[in-house]
């Protein structure tokens, strides 16, 4: 056994806080800092190549002329072809929502119409403040909005860049209309990370509270931890890892008798869930017709089937959205404002998510769901028939699956050997399909629990941790017992994916 191993192994037989500090502490001496040092470069070493496999020109500095377009176009062309059929047949959990062929060419059209908007600049492109205006709306709509305003309560909001932003922003007027020192957030453990990434930019405490055994949210549980300086609490429909929808009903009442906001997350359902229920599936109420939800997140870039690079974060009334915006009055470069992170905005990202929701209409969102929410079924149902896994909670679309016999992440890595790209999760390990409506295709469902029920069978013969792929960072992640290390190791990989590979 190597030093690194005897090393770990000890590490392994700690309590994590003490193997925590241990390795800390490690990193100053500088014959252990070597030993970890080897380590990481052992374990990037194994992570995935993030290069294209395809011969174009590599730039480290700018050309000294420029180049000839057809030739760049070939090059853009040739790119988008070794990548394209990965996503398109179907190989890709959530990644593109839509993805067939005239539905894109639409997109781009519009977006090439519009791709010189800037709604900052407001005299030019009026026409940016129309799409916003109007996608918010018709967000709204779906979401309840028409129910708020039967007790006086009128639904605003934005467009953003995504799901990040909309979280981001939603958090950001929650802690300016708190005005309050550490603000604190309670959200479920299964809540999106953009709730961290919130917390940690706007100075919040936040309390995440683990999930009860169905993978939702411990109302009980969250309600304990909310203290005075609660400014907002969370939920998910439905949330990322698991895919299940959390008690919002029960989670947004304790929020109000509490006069404390609370944001349900529906950037991957809000635009599946209003769908399902006119199906008659089985979906708890969510939305602004709930008196306790006072903002959301819904993503237009996912099952809103735009171009990627559009959200929308809805609030309940005008105040809260306030809270948002950004103004400067004594700036030298004039009176400014900005309702959203971003100071340009793309205008034709504007555009293309407003055509995608007027071309889908209610009709064609109705259609979509039906069929994602078929494969969705069957895609669950046939996992629970592969021996050796089993279905992580009740979920409809979105489907996590674990396994007490075979390593999960070895299944994830065959998987990826046979061309698919899966999301692996942890506490518990587990992998989840996002279903979209490339798996809807024909065949695409039945190939799917084809390789996974082979996959499985491999990783049972193989009986080992897997090495390939990215399965054994999540390995790592899952055992290696101190986070400050794990965070290490990521954000080195972080620099390595923006090395130029020459
Ligand atoms: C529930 C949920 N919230 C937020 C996000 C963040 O969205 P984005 O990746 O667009 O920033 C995601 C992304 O998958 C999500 O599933």
């Amino acid at each position: 056994m190597s030093a690194t191993d005897r090393a770990k192994k000890l590490i392994d037989r700690l309590p994590p806080r003490l193997a925590s500090s241990l390795i800390g502490g490690a990193q100053r001496v500088p014959k252990l800092r070597d030993m970890f040092e080897a380590e990481f470069e052992t374990l990037l070493d194994s992570a995935p190549v993030v290069r294209p496999d395809v011969d174009v020109p590599v730039y480290e500095r700018l050309p000294e002329v420029g180049r000839d377009q057809a030739n760049i176009l070939d090059d853009v062309r040739r790119l988008a072809e070794a990548e394209h059929g990965d996503w398109s047949d179907g190989y890709a959990s959530g990644a593109v929502y839509n993805g067939d062929e005239d539905h894109i060419a639409f997109l781009n059209e519009v977006y090439a119409l519009q791709s010189q908007s800037n709604p900052l600049h407001l005299d030019v492109w009026p026409s940016g403040m129309k799409f916003e205006s109007e996608i918010v709306s018709m967000t709204a709509g779906m979401l309840g909005a028409r129910v708020a305003a039967q007790s006086g309560d009128e639904i605003v909001g934005t467009v953003t860049s995504g799901g990040t932003e909309s979280i981001i922003m939603a958090m950001k007027a929650y802690r300016d209309r708190a005005g309050i020192k550490r603000p604190q957030m309670v959200i479920p453990d299964s809540a999106h990370v953009a709730f961290d990434k919130a917390a940690a930019y706007f100075g919040y405490d936040q309390v995440r509270v683990p999930v009860g055994d169905d993978y939702r949210a411990d109302v009980r549980a969250m309600a304990r931890a909310m203290t005075r300086r609660t400014v907002v609490v969370v939920g998910s429909a439905p949330g990322f890892p698991h895919g299940v929808i959390d008690p919002i009903p029960e989670l947004s009442d304790m929020a109000r008798e509490r006069s404390v906001g609370f944001h349900t997350d529906a950037c991957l359902g809000g635009f599946v869930l209003p769908w399902a229920e006119r199906l008659g599936y089985d979906v708890p109420p969510f939305d602004f017709r709930l008196p306790g939800v006072t903002s959301m997140s819904a993503d237009t870039h996912k099952y809103g089937y735009a171009a990627k690079g559009t959200s929308v974060v809805l609030y309940r009334g005008r105040d809260l959205r306030r809270h948002q915006f950004y103004v400067a009055t004594e700036w030298p470069g004039g009176l400014y404002y900005s309702p959203t992170l971003a100071g340009s905005r793309p205008g034709g990202l504007l555009a293309a998510a407003w055509a995608a929701l007027v071309s889908m209409g209610e009709d064609g969102y109705l259609e979509a769901t039906a069929s994602i929410l078929e494969t969705g079924s069957q895609i669950k149902a046939g996992i629970a028939e592969i021996d050796g896994l089993r279905v992580l909670g009740d979920p409809l679309w979105v489907i996590a699956f674990a396994s007490d016999e075979v390593d999960i992440y070895e299944v994830m890595a065959r998987m990826a050997e046979r061309g698919w790209s899966l999301n692996g999760l942890h506490h518990p390990p587990a992998v989840h399909l996002a279903v979209t409506l490339r798996h809807t295709l024909p065949g695409v469902a039945d190939r799917f629990l084809d390789d996974l029920e082979d996959s499985v069978a491999e990783a049972g013969e193989s009986g080992g941790a897997a090495t390939t792929g990215a399965a054994p960072m999540y390995g790592m992640a899952a055992t290696f017992p101190s986070r400050a290390a794990v965070g290490e190791l990521m954000a080195r990989y972080i620099d390595r994916i923006y090395e130029i590979d020459d």
